[in-house]
């Protein structure tokens, strides 16, 4: 794949008093942030915040209507496949091919690609992603956990700077979430920039190194954990019963044990 300059030097996404509305709807309002390379960032926001929308705007499936936005150093409304070269987007819902092995899907991906060696491509991306035993099965079998990580490892084909995930997690169990958060990280290790949403506080504590709330058509919040904690009046001292969350007994009984389809590789 072409190798991709940034046109500047800068943050991997710049993104200022975006607009957007459907009819009458103005879902952005004048969005603001910026997102650091390398970094991940999460975009926090509760059904119909505008997430969505934000992220097809930054991968140019959409046009604001007004506002700018500059994504690897390319804007996103005159400079769109210069943008598009640069990123990857995964949407909610897995778009891998049911009938085709994990390995398959990702050898056809790497040969539209027009990459080399498309073979040791899919073989690398199920290693890293703990596939390499489900490599063959068709994803047809996989469980959702399986699915999201084969998902995330397609969008890596071709090893694009930036990445979108939209709600990588949805619907998948605890484990699985947790497994998603681990192929996460993993990334932005690799220097790949990631933005993602959510609708999970949690989920963005996990992953993310700056956390960036929606609401009403703006950007509330934008700051690092440690930022936002600060935010909230300091801690009181009551006396309350805990009572475990679902997730937490779910961990404790399964013991985080590993359903991982792997080769042995994670601890
Ligand atoms: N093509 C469209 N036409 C009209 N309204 C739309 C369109 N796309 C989105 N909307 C509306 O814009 C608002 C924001 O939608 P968006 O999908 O960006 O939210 P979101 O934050 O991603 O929500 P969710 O958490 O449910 O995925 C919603 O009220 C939605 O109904
Ligand atoms: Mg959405």
């Amino acid at each position: 794949m072409t190798v991709v300059t940034p046109s500047s030097a800068g943050p991997a996404m710049r993104v200022r008093g975006l607009e957007k509305s459907y009819g009458k709807l103005d879902v952005l309002r004048g969005v603001d942030f910026d997102v650091a390379r390398g970094s991940i960032f999460a975009l926090l926001g509760s059904n119909g915040a505008g997430k969505t929308t934000t992220v097809r705007i930054l991968a140019t499936l959409l046009k604001a209507d007004a506002g700018t936005a500059v994504v690897h150093g390319f804007d996103v409304a005159t400079q769109a496949a210069k943008v598009r070269e640069s990123i990857s987007l995964t949407g909610q819902f897995a778009a891998v091919d049911e009938v085709l092995s994990g390995r398959e899907n990702l050898v056809l991906v790497a040969r539209l690609r027009h990459l080399d060696d498309p073979g040791a491509i899919a073989d690398g991306l199920l290693r890293r992603f703990s596939l390499t035993e489900a490599g063959a099965r068709r994803v047809s079998t996989y469980s959702g956990g399986m699915r999201r990580r084969l998902d995330i490892a397609m969008s890596l084909i071709g090893n694009p700077p930036v990445i979108f995930l939209d709600e990588p997690t949805a619907g998948l169990d605890p484990e699985a979430r947790i497994e998603v958060w681990q192929a996460v990280e993993e990334l932005a290790g690799h220097g790949t920039t990631v933005l993602l949403t959510t609708q999970y506080l949690e989920e963005a504590e996990q992953m993310a190194d700056r956390i960036a709330i929606l609401h009403q058509g703006r950007i509330i919040v934008d700051g690092t954990l440690a930022e936002l904690k600060r935010l909230f009046p300091p801690a009181t001292v009551e006396y309350v019963e805990k009572q475990p969350s679902l997730e937490e007994i779910f961990l404790a009984i399964t013991g985080g044990s590993d359903k991982r389809d792997t080769t042995g590789t994670k601890s």
